[in-house]
């Protein structure tokens, strides 16, 4: 089959023929892959900043935004049906099933030895076939089928969603986004179809294409702080010092979520964060249960919000615009299959 193989030995990104995964056990369901989104984890990974091969490979198929269809069912699957559209979870299970992974939170697994597809020792989805256990695929509606790409960075905002409102313990009601993309953007329709008041910062001008989305659907723009004030955070534009600096406008009792920030020195202003009761803190991944909730989100928004974020190409040019995306795109999707 085809697939979009990082090769750690002969530090390689490209398209080439792979094995097809082995055979369907119990339990487990052959996948017929339709599209795979990219994101700055794939570039991280295809640069080895991190990342790994399943152990004793010396290659690693990347993606882990996929969408796909059930081709075939192992035996004992009860849950899924043949031509069923899924999307598949991203972490798989710590090796020792600790106390968090084993009752369905491996995405705060205790341990740190899960696993992931396309990212950490396991196989990704930018390939024709996949074998996945029904227990780490989430069904998807058919009328979901054009979004379906955005369930898995619907899920991250969704977990980060769920901390923000359960740390803050007050009545927020001003969320500021750090980022206008993706993961930004869908934090934006998050909060604005909870009914907050949301302000997206970025450095884009407001005229260009994302801001004007962003705009025309009743979301603040700005490309600074000045004039802002937030109940609640989320950084979504990996730069520490900007999250760091958001703190300035951060209300009594805030909260701040970090999702991308890169590694930095920065300074906090600790004072000013005690005296406010400010939360700093982090997320990754998603459980089952939030990528559940970001079907039904998904469901809830007008398409005209989602539709233009996404760009599809053919799967040929995966290696080339996950190390060099097309500049004006949202997120790059990767056709794999009609
Ligand atoms: C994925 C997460 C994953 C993280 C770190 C993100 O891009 O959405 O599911 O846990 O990368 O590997």
């Amino acid at each position: 089959m085809r697939a979009l193989r990082l090769d750690f030995e002969a530090r390689r990104l490209a398209v080439a023929d792979h094995a097809e995964p082995a055979e369907t056990g119990a339990g487990q369901v052959r996948l017929r892959l339709i599209e795979c989104g990219v994101c700055g984890t794939d570039r991280g990974v295809a640069e080895f900043e991190f990342g790994a091969p399943p152990a004793g490979e010396t290659g690693l198929i990347l993606g882990h935004e996929a969408v796909a269809v059930v081709e075939a069912l192992g035996s004992g699957v009860s849950r899924l049906r043949v031509g069923q559209l899924v999307v598949p979870l991203v972490r798989r299970n710590c090796g020792p099933g600790c106390a968090m992974c084993s009752r369905g939170r491996r995405d705060n697994c205790l341990t740190g030895e899960y696993v992931e597809r396309g990212i950490f020792g396991l196989h990704g989805y930018l390939c024709d076939f996949a074998v996945d256990h029904e227990d780490d695929l989430v069904p998807v509606p058919a009328e979901l089928t054009d979004v379906a790409v955005l369930v898995e960075p619907a899920s991250v905002v969704e977990k980060a969603w769920e901390l923000a409102l359960r740390l803050h313990p007050g009545e927020p009601r001003h969320v500021l986004v750090l980022g206008a993309g993706p993961i930004g953007i869908l934090a934006a329709w998050c909060a604005r179809s909870c009914g907050f008041e949301v302000t997206v910062l970025s450095r884009e001008s407001e005229d260009s294409a994302r801001a004007q989305l962003l705009i025309r659907n009743g979301v603040r723009y700005t490309q600074t702080l000045d004039g802002v004030g937030a109940d609640i955070v989320i950084e979504a534009c990996g730069s520490a010092a900007l999250a760091v600096e958001s703190m300035r406008v951060l209300r009594r009792l805030g909260v701040v979520i970090l999702l991308g920030a890169r590694p930095a020195e920065v300074r906090l202003p600790t004072l000013d964060m005690i005296i406010g009761n400010h939360i700093l803190a982090a997320s990754v991944n998603a459980s089952f249960h939030h990528f559940e909730l970001a079907v039904a989100r998904l469901r809830s928004y007008d398409r005209s919000w989602l539709r233009p974020l996404l760009h599809r190409l053919p799967l040929a040019q995966a290696a080339e615009t996950i190390v060099h995306p097309p500049g004006a795109a949202v997120k790059i999707v990767h056709r794999i299959s009609d």
